[in-house]
């Protein structure tokens, strides 16, 4: 028996039904579908309506998870949300999440790290279960970005979408384990892409909102630079570091902010295109979920199978980045000891088929 790990035990994600095209957009947008397409892959998202906040979401995608797990919301003894659009600066998320769900038995606090808070969050999962912190932790990438969005500036408003993810992290010692991360952070390109105001930086005011300083800013030219430089670096570390090659590598799951970005990382790292999942036509940036929602559907489609090497990237605001790397451990029945009798069955819950997932 492998000394003590942490892996994945099971995975659970929510979508808000309503869908906004790139025809849509256009229609109150000077753009059009022909340039969001070309220029991002994209071509919908889902967005929620304005009652529904981040904790909403997150917390429908971790009731799915620990359904999935077979872990019982009593087990768990921390709610990690990632997020970039959490319900308040103060009080977390995570604390909304672990009350809806009936984690009662945890500790509950949110994590900024821009998109990367998905990697970031599965280090600090990982951290607490393999030093016996914890058997089980929830981690929850819930966004409502929709609602940070200014939806006059075509630059920002065309990428983003709603959604959730969430996945348990389970002790295990079986090889089918998460194998190491690699965290990275620039904070001179923190003005990069920021919401600049309702901080201790700049307090909210008239100005503020006349200036609509509460908005998601990003300078879109440069965070692309950024991104196709450092995440394939991260990714050949983590893989250094396990002793594994690229070409070991069974499936890449990078954050799904634009399909250039993940064209051209594949690229440089020498991925097989066939070997990266992608879904950002139908959900286009989801920040903190889009892993975890890349996850579901892979593993929905028969693609992500125990034993496979499986790589995730993310890159975001801060700058941060961040890469793992893990064996898939055998989910959907729970490497946590099986489902409770008395949860009934169901998958995680996702608001449309996974037609057209999929490998680019
Ligand atoms: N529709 C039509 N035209 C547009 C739009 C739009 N939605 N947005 C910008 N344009 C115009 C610009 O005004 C510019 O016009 P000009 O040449 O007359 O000045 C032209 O299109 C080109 O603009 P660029 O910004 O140079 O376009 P680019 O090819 O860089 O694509 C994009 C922009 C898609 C934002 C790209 O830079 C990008 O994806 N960057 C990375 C963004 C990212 O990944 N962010 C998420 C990070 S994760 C996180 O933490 C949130």
């Amino acid at each position: 028996m492998k000394p003590r790990g942490s892996a994945i035990s099971g995975i659970g994600t929510y979508v808000p039904e309503a869908v906004v095209t790139n025809d849509d957009l256009a229609l109150g947008l000077d753009t059009s579908d022909a340039w969001i397409r070309q220029r991002t892959g994209i071509r919908q998202r889902h967005i929620a309506d304005e009652l529904t906040a981040a904790s909403d979401l997150g917390a429908r995608a971790a009731a799915a998870a620990l359904d999935d797990a077979g872990v019982l919301p009593s087990q768990v003894r921390l709610v990690v949300v990632a997020s970039i659009s959490p319900d308040h600066i103060m009080p977390a998320t995570a604390s909304r999440v672990a009350h809806a769900v009936g984690a009662v038995n945890a500790g509950a606090f949110d994590l900024s790290a821009g998109c990367t808070g998905f990697v970031y969050g599965l280090s600090v999962a990982s951290a607490f279960v393999e030093s016996g912190m914890a058997d089980h932790v929830l981690l929850v990438g819930a966004e409502v970005i929709s609602h940070l969005l200014d939806w006059s500036d075509r630059s920002t408003a065309v990428l983003f979408g709603d959604a959730a993810g969430a996945v348990v992290v389970s002790a295990t010692h079986t090889p089918e384990r998460i194998l190491g991360f690699d965290l990275g952070n620039d904070g001179s390109g923190a003005d990069l892409l920021s919401i600049p105001a309702g901080g201790s930086r700049l307090p909210a005011s008239h100005e503020t909102v006349d200036e609509r300083a509460h908005f998601l800013k990003m300078e879109g030219r440069e965070v692309y630079r950024f991104a196709t430089r450092v995440v394939p670096d991260s990714a050949g570390r983590v893989l250094a570091r396990a002793g594994h090659a690229v070409e070991d590598v069974d499936l890449l799951v990078p954050h799904q902010a634009n399909l250039r970005i993940i064209e051209s990382a594949a690229k440089t790292l020498g991925i097989l295109r066939e070997r990266v999942w992608t879904n950002l036509e139908r959900y286009g940036n989801t920040s903190c979920a889009s892993i975890p929602l890349c996850l579901q559907e892979a593993r929905s489609a028969g693609v992500l199978n125990p034993g496979n090497l499986v790589l995730l990237m993310g890159f975001g605001a801060g700058l941060t980045w961040g890469s793992c790397l893990l064996s898939w451990a055998a989910t959907d029945r729970g490497i946590a000891g099986g489902r409770p009798s008395d949860r009934g069955g169901g998958k995680a819950e996702m608001s449309e088929s996974s037609e057209g997932a999929g490998l680019t």
